[in-house]
């Protein structure tokens, strides 16, 4: 018998599970699809199959993943859901309830999987290689069939990986490489970094261990064509406040933020560190180089709310909480180790994404959500043309909006051509739909609409693979 779910902020309204899977072959559509809208939509996002364990408070985080499937084909679209079969998701499904500790906790696992792995791989799902995979940063990969969503299983490029990797790869459209990083690569709390390149076919072809100066959670980082650029923030692992069982981080800003700077050609004995005050980024939109300056867009804020500081106490609001989107400016010549910063707008904003096929490239459209930032929930979708540094709202309050998908019109259609995807939750219905606009002309509305017969919960990112 399984129990209800506890109280929780997350594991009710938007964020609340659906306990179900799904296929709609032929969505009901308000507007118009356009004709040339021909792909695949995937998105990935925590959906707990069981409560969390008997008073274990749940993090979201840890729910396990999710992923939806909108095939878009001559007018129509359809839609599918199924979670992703990890070890984690067979063994209590198995069981009938949670085995795993919150977040992967062994202190309040059952006995029965302390040897288990852990994974939720509920936080990207990203096309590379000929794979659809599932990432969540804490382990490797979950490679899935693309039509069924069936889940195919881990994916460790051939043995090659054996720690965390990132959930935002890059890739590179030029190279068609994929770059992605590990966190803690040398267990929980070290200080070291993995960095990996697998190449177009998804062959694993580099992987360099970088030091940095403290071990500390950094959730995305930075690519361009030259330089891969690992970011530490004073998120600091904290070992002591594990053992008591909170959240193992700390707030550090007497630390500083850093940047660690390393040619794509080169080795981590290559990697120069320039620093900056005490940040704080869960994204940034993209980075690229010019001249002898690497260039970084990012929705980045001064203080994180995302854990305490080692007094106990949480940074407060002037001392700055909100992400906002700014330009970091990283000198690579060796006239300067600071790290220069430009504010570019003062609204609230998440989950950036750009024209895909730009990433590591000089980008114009940058296309992120903001409005409310408290628990990630907002209703403005948000585009900034930074060639003529121009800004486009839409919002309506009733809809609350997930991460905006680019997807070209064509192959060779140019930047920016093409629309714009939003899995949006209306809070009027309680249900969800999937948003579909002119990625140049946000401010019309959605050119259509399609209508799901239920909610999906909110979550996290996505992928467009064109047809
Ligand atoms: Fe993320």
């Amino acid at each position: 018998m399984t129990h209800s779910f506890p109280d929780n902020p997350f594991l009710s309204g938007p964020t609340a599970p659906s306990g179900i899977e799904c296929d709609a072959p032929d969505l009901i559509v308000e507007g118009e699809l356009p004709a040339d809208l021909q792909g695949v939509y995937f998105r990935n996002g925590p959906d707990p199959l069981h409560p969390p364990r008997e008073g274990e408070e749940y993090h979201w985080f840890h729910g396990d993943g999710m992923i939806q499937r909108f095939e878009f084909s001559g007018g129509r679209v359809s839609w599918k859901n199924r979670w992703v079969r990890t070890e984690k998701y067979e063994l209590e499904r198995a069981a009938g309830k949670s085995l795993f500790g919150v977040l992967g906790n062994p202190m309040t696992a059952d006995p029965s999987v302390a040897e288990e792995h852990y994974n939720t791989a509920n936080t990207h799902v990203v096309w590379h290689g000929n794979r659809l995979m599932a990432l969540m940063e804490g382990t490797i990969a979950v490679e899935l069939e693309p039509e069924t969503l069936a889940t195919i299983g881990n994916f460790d490029y051939h043995g090659k990986i054996d720690g965390p990797i990132t959930a935002h790869p890059k890739l590179d459209h030029g190279t068609g490489e994929m770059v992605f990083f590990g966190n803690q690569a040398k267990g929980p709390f070290s200080e070291f970094l993995r960095m990996n390149v697998a190449d177009r076919e998804g062959n694993l072809i580099k992987s360099e261990m970088v030091e940095a100066p403290f071990p500390s959670f950094a959730h995305d980082f930075f690519v361009t064509e030259k330089y891969v650029v690992f970011p530490v923030y004073p998120l600091v692992f904290n070992l002591e406040r594990a053992m008591t069982g909170g959240i193992p981080m700390a707030w550090e800003p007497e630390r500083g933020a850093h940047l660690g700077v390393m040619p794509r050609n080169g080795t981590a004995a290559d990697v120069q560190w320039h620093s900056m005050d005490p940040r704080w980024s869960f994204h940034m939109v993209n980075a690229w180089d010019e001249e002898s300056v690497i260039k970084v867009d990012v929705c980045a804020s001064n203080a994180s709310r995302f854990a305490p500081k080692l007094d106990g106490s949480m940074a407060s609001a002037d001392e700055g909480l909100t992400p906002t989107l700014r330009r970091w400016t990283i000198d690579v010549s060796g006239s300067t180790n600071a790290v220069g910063e430009e504010m570019l707008d003062d609204l609230p904003c998440e989950f950036p994404r750009t024209d895909d096929r730009y990433m590591t490239r000089s980008h114009r459209h940058a296309y992120l959500v903001g409005g409310h930032d408290e628990q990630l929930m907002f209703n403005r979708l948000i585009h900034y043309d930074l060639k003529t540094g121009s800004r486009k709202l839409w919002g309506e309050d009733q809809y609350l909006l997930g991460e905006p998908i680019f997807a070209p019109r064509s192959d060779t259609a140019a930047e920016g051509d093409g629309y714009i995807l939003i899995l949006a939750y209306d809070q009027v219905t309680a249900l969800s739909q999937l948003l579909i606009f002119n990625a140049q002309d946000i401010e019309l509305g959605p050119l259509a609409r399609a209508k799901l017969p239920l909610r999906i919960p909110s979550g996290f990112h996505g992928t467009w693979v064109g047809a």
